[in-house]
């Protein structure tokens, strides 16, 4: 495989795999490894680095202000609501409407095996693992920082049932068909392979077993949209392409015996069953 050229100062890198082959010009600063994608090789400051080692990057500085990004996600703090309020037009309502459609693929009680990828700071499944002391539950995530945050709240809790595990959702270290529920909450739209994650994560899945969870599709908030392409993506936050609420329901149904969607604003909530 041939490497990435990149030039620092105005840093262009040429991608030679044949997948990406047009050249990206980055302003000083960028990361010339927003572009890269696994197998790329890239002689930037003497570091071989990927896409997703970008994304980690971007994460791992969230998890250093895991308190913001918990405030937003939960509508948890009047700077939460505000800023869930200017990105995604919902409020502490609809906030908790739609992690409930996410989540209702776990019964009450559930006490098989579930699997949360990614689980970020776990500031939205830890206190649903509270409530299921019976279930075996594997959370993963990409980046260790976040899932530090993670960790430290599930010791915390005393959620000795909770077990975590650092990965990729592309290439998921578990047998096929051995998991009951796999949850993936605001994953999908970071994802920077969908296919390996959508494939991954049916793989894993039983037959009969659930898969639900929720992420951002475009085209239901132009406001949403702009702040994503012109804020999130540059930041590696988040990866397209993205699915509309047309295309994750013809994928789902492609996929899946049965399924649910509905949709809170740009952030489509699904159950599906296999
Ligand atoms: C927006 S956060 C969502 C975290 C959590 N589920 C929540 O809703 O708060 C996206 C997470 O995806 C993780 N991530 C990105 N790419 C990943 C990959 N290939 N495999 C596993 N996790 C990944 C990031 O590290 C980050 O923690």
């Amino acid at each position: 495989m041939l490497p990435v050229m990149c030039e620092i100062d105005h840093i262009t890198a040429r991608l030679a795999h044949g997948r990406l082959t047009r050249e990206h010009t980055l302003a000083q600063g960028g990361t010339v490894c927003d572009y890269l994608i696994e197998g790329d090789e890239c002689e930037h400051g003497g570091e071989a680095t990927t896409r997703k080692d970008s994304i980690r990057g971007a994460y791992k500085a969230l998890g250093g202000s895991a308190t913001v990004y918990d405030a937003m996600m939960t509508c948890g703090t009047p700077l939460g609501v505000a800023m869930s309020w200017a990105v995604w037009l919902i409020g502490p309502q609809e906030n908790t409407a739609y992690l409930e459609a996410a989540m209702a693929g776990v019964p009450e009680g559930f006490s098989g095996s579930l699997l949360e990828v990614p689980v970020g700071t776990g500031v939205l499944t830890m206190p649903l693992y509270q409530t299921l002391p019976d279930a075996r539950v594997t959370c993963l995530d990409y980046s260790p920082d976040m899932m530090a945050a993670a960790q430290a709240r599930a010791e915390r809790d005393g959620l000795s049932n909770v077990s975590f595990v650092q990965g990729d959702v592309g290439a998921l270290p578990f047998d096929d068909e051995s998991i009951d529920i796999v949850m993936s909450l605001n994953g999908f739209h970071a994802f920077p392979d969908k296919e390996a994650a959508y494939a991954e994560t049916f793989r894993v899945l039983k037959r009969g077993g659930t898969f639900c969870g929720c992420f951002y599709v475009q085209g239901e908030v132009p406001l949403t949209d702009a702040w994503i392409r012109r804020f999130h993506e540059p930041r590696g936050f988040f990866t397209p392409p993205y699915e509309t609420v047309a295309s994750l329901e013809e994928r789902l149904r492609g996929m899946y015996a049965q399924v649910h969607v509905e949709t809170h604003k740009a952030m489509a909530c699904f159950v599906c069953v296999k």
